[in-house]
């Protein structure tokens, strides 16, 4: 089904002041293809039928169903290994030192946008390697939250597929990954560290509440928002940290022109951010 340039742009502010993503003009074709096939499953005809639909009372589960066919949801353990190795080798013992003279033995993390689990699974596996010295002990709790109930719901069930586990270590994988009939089974020891929640992170009310995290991580996400969207969306992430905490982006991704208030800090092939 073709929509208006007009129904495009109504559509696309409608969906922007909803979740922050931003669609480009450029993007049309594939708003009206995701648009269209909730509009057959909807048994709706016409794009303002549809639209009210949304907007209605009854417009929130919907909503959802928009949301799932709208957001792109890539991910794969060990994404970005340069940060991955910057957080085992100087983060994680710079944060327990710093936690130890606050009187903490907690380590709270988050996975914004963690779409499958993969992400947060992965930190889990290298906190977990550390549980026999660094972090004997210690509380280690790793929070996942997306918009997207259905990738909520894969990564609580914790089975990937061969390509999403392709990068996993050959220690790890044969210590956190049992493969069953080309599925992959993540270890019970391993999704116990985690926990996973839908969040939107354009919404304010719920952002708040994220609080005390020593690390952050929002990879691969904000490059689907605009400057503004994405600016009010770090601004949280700033304030969930605690003091001496740090956030990280995707690899391609930087903060420049959207928050002033981190510093900068190199690693070896990578940067984060630090409150
Ligand atoms: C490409 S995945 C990134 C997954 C993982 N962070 C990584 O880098 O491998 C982007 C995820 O962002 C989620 N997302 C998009 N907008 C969101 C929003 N406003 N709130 C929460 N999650 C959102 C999507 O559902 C999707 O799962």
């Amino acid at each position: 089904m073709a929509i208006s340039d007009n129904e495009f742009e109504q559509l696309r502010d409608f969906i922007y002041n909803i979740c922050g993503m931003y669609f480009h003009t450029s993007k049309k074709y594939f708003l009206e293809n995701r648009f269209s096939r909730r509009m057959e499953a909807t048994g709706t005809k016409a794009f303002q039928d549809y639209f009210l639909l949304l907007q209605s009372t009854q417009g929130s589960e919907e909503l959802t169903y928009l949301m799932d066919e709208i957001t792109t949801n890539e991910t794969y353990f060990f994404r970005n290994v340069s940060q991955l190795a910057a957080i085992e080798n100087k983060l994680l013992p710079e944060l327990v030192e710093i936690k130890k003279k606050m009187g903490s033995s907690t380590l709270r993390i988050w996975s914004a946008a963690s779409s499958s689990g993969e992400e947060a699974y992965t930190l889990a596996m290298i906190l977990l390697e550390k549980r026999s010295k660094l972090l004997k002990e210690w509380n280690i709790e790793i929070v996942g939250t997306d918009i997207n109930e259905t990738v909520i719901a894969q990564a609580n069930e914790g089975i990937y597929n061969a390509y999403s586990v392709r990068n996993i270590p050959d220690a790890y994988r044969d210590k956190y990954i049992r493969e069953d009939n080309g599925k992959f089974i993540l270890s019970p020891e391993i999704k116990e560290f985690v926990t996973f929640n839908k969040l939107n992170l354009y919404e304010d009310a719920k952002m708040v509440f994220m609080e005390n995290f020593d690390l952050i991580f929002c990879a691969n996400v904000l490059i689907y928002f605009d400057v503004a969207s994405k600016s009010k969306v770090v601004r949280h992430f700033y304030n969930n940290l605690q003091p001496n905490g740090y956030f990280f982006v995707g690899q391609s991704e930087s903060l420049h022109g959207v928050n002033d208030k981190f510093k900068t800090v190199h690693f070896p092939g990578c940067f984060g951010y630090k409150k």
